[in-house]
């Protein structure tokens, strides 16, 4: 992948989180996503590549932009393929809550799993803990290998979780093994890469969200070294059968970084709505517009912070 490609990408996704900002505790979280998908599209068909949707606003008759499938970009190859959620937590941005991002995973083209989106239950850790965790074992075991890995003791354990009635016997589980809960009300993405920075304050993040969620996070942790474990959770039979058609047959198979984004060449950029766990949001100033992103290439490994300030932007 060329290698400016991924810093070009953060123009789209500050354009994004700029036009979803504006949207913010204003109660419509349709509308603050239709204009974070309409300004990443217009930005990706300004830059020379060419880009397919494999994880996008969904399938191409009940999504006009960005769907699946969709091609972006000026240039006629190579194809490359593009996991976009340009607001990744709508709800946090119509009530002003904790937690929002614009977001572009790229690969080569047949990188990126082609999940179908419906929920996946989720195991994350940053690189010390790697190699230890196990989707199969007991919480009690991931978590005493985790805080042995990290040298620390389980008490000193931060697990973030997202804050719904499903996970209520996973919360019971934890506080009576000891660790400690942060509970958001949206954004496992952020809360999963979150594992992987050393300052977070985060260590662990577990439970059930979004598949395609889970494909975003995965670019970013393999290639900071960190672990995203996952295994689908159909809701239904209709759910199952949209996982099979997309030619997984095995229901329980958990699927690692790895599998979830393939090779090298990967980027993830990313730029922050509202302040989280991973980016700080946009900040309306009054001649200017700050925004908070970050880029990380898989080739190099390098993580890069980009804070711009945009003058009279249009
Ligand atoms: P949206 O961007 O679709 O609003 O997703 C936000 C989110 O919190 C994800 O981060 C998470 O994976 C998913 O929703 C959880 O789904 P649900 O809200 O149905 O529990």
């Amino acid at each position: 992948m060329d290698r400016n490609l991924a810093l070009e990408f953060v123009r789209v996704t500050e354009s994004a989180a700029i036009e979803a900002a504006k949207w913010i505790g204003l109660g419509d979280k349709k509308k603050a996503d239709e204009a974070a998908v309409r300004a990443m599209r217009d930005r990706f068909n300004q830059i020379n590549f060419k880009g397919r949707v494999v994880i996008g606003e969904g399938e191409k008759d009940e999504a006009p932009m960005l769907y699946q499938g969709e091609i972006v970009g000026k240039a006629q190859e190579p194809v490359m393929d593009l996991a976009v959620d340009p607001l990744e937590c709508t709800e946090s941005v119509a009530w002003g809550r904790y937690n929002a991002l614009s977001v572009i995973a790229a690969g080569k083209k047949n990188s990126l799993l082609k999940a179908p989106d419906t929920y996946m239950e989720k195991l994350a850790v940053g690189k010390q803990a790697a190699k230890v965790i196990d989707l199969e074992e007991p919480m009690k075991e991931n978590l005493t290998k985790i805080a042995k890995k990290l040298e620390k003791k389980i008490s000193e354990l931060t697990v973030m979780i997202l804050d719904r009635e499903r996970h209520q016997s996973l919360i019971r589980e934890i506080r009576s093994i000891g660790a400690r809960i942060r509970l958001i009300t949206d954004g496992d993405v952020a809360a999963c890469i979150a594992t992987c920075l050393p300052d977070s304050g985060v260590d662990v993040y577990a439970g059930i969200g979004g598949s395609t969620e889970a494909v975003l996070a995965a670019v970013a942790m393999k290639i900071m070294g960190g672990e995203i474990l996952c295994r689908f959770k159909p809701r239904n039979d209709q759910e199952a059968k949209k996982i099979k058609e997309s030619g997984i047959s095995n229901l329980k198979k958990i699927f690692s970084s790895e599998e979830l984004a393939k090779g090298k060449e990967l980027s993830f950029t990313a730029t922050g709505v509202i302040d989280g766990p991973l980016l700080e949001g946009v900040r309306f100033e009054k001649d200017r517009i700050v925004t908070h992103s970050m880029v990380i290439r898989g080739v190099s490994g390098t993580i890069r912070y980009i804070k711009t300030y945009h003058h009279y932007y249009q």
